[in-house]
């Protein structure tokens, strides 16, 4: 961060650049996973950037999971977003498999309420004409860390008050009775577009995995049909293969 250095080899506004060349300096291994970053005045003075742009920069480093601020005692870079190993064959939810492996997970929310439904929902859950649906969307984070964006779609019978979803949906499918018996997925590979990428705290353009949910209940019914949007860095999936069919 030597003064006025760094300004001319980088494009784009100010904020930006700082907080370019910050990730940079995490990246170079320059500054350490958990080290503590100069206050935002120190930073001010050493880039002779004023603290309206520094704070911006620094909003936008929390935002993407890159620091964290801690009341007190002041920003430190966080630890890198947890690689997963993630089975495929095995019927859990996010917070569970956060959980297992002593995660914290929290969420933020990007939707929650019932809409008209699109075409492409009223096929997946196999709606009736002027049926609406629940929609879940949110953000998903480990320790801090976004890991996925999930987009889920539920029939209203089974989800009737998307409100009383507070942290985990298969919680409540769960205490309903309508806990998911079989699920089929299909994952491919995305690049981000702008808009999922600065959620998920990376470059637009980021490969990341799609990765479509449909889940049934015992009697077949779909409950059911989930988009998620995974980054590619935090997760490893693993099957077991055996030999016949
Ligand atoms: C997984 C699945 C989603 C499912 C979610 C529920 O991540 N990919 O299809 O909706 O778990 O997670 P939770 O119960 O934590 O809300």
């Amino acid at each position: 961060l030597r003064p006025g250095a760094w300004v001319e080899d980088a494009a784009g506004p100010l904020y930006v650049r700082l907080r370019k060349r910050i990730e940079q300096g995490i990246d170079s291994g320059l500054l350490a996973k958990s080290a503590p970053l100069p206050a935002e005045r120190e930073i001010a003075s050493l880039t002779g950037l004023s603290r309206v742009t520094v704070r911006r920069a620094m909003q936008e480093l929390v935002d993407r999971g890159i620091i964290v601020q801690r009341q007190g005692s002041g920003s430190f870079v966080a630890d890198a977003a947890p690689r997963v190993e993630q089975s495929l064959s095995h019927l859990t939810s996010f917070t569970e498999d956060m959980e297992r492996r002593g995660l914290n997970v929290t969420s933020e929310w990007l939707t929650r309420g019932v809409f008209i439904p699109s075409p492409e929902e009223v096929m997946a859950l196999a709606l009736s004409s002027g049926e609406q649906v629940a929609r879940v969307a949110r953000l998903r984070r480990a320790e801090g860390r976004p890991m996925a964006i999930e987009r889920a779609s539920l029939p209203t019978d089974i989800l009737p008050d998307p409100e009383l979803v507070s942290s985990s949906l298969y919680a409540v499918l769960e205490r309903d009775g309508n806990r998911p018996v079989r699920a089929l997925q299909r994952i491919s590979a995305v690049n981000l577009g702008a808009e999922d990428a600065a959620l998920l705290g990376v470059e637009p353009g980021t490969a990341g995995l799609r990765i479509i949910r449909t889940s049934y209940l015992p009697n077949r019914r779909v409950i059911e049909y989930t988009r998620s949007l995974y980054r590619a860095d935090a997760y490893d999936f693993v099957a077991e293969l055996r030999l016949g069919n």
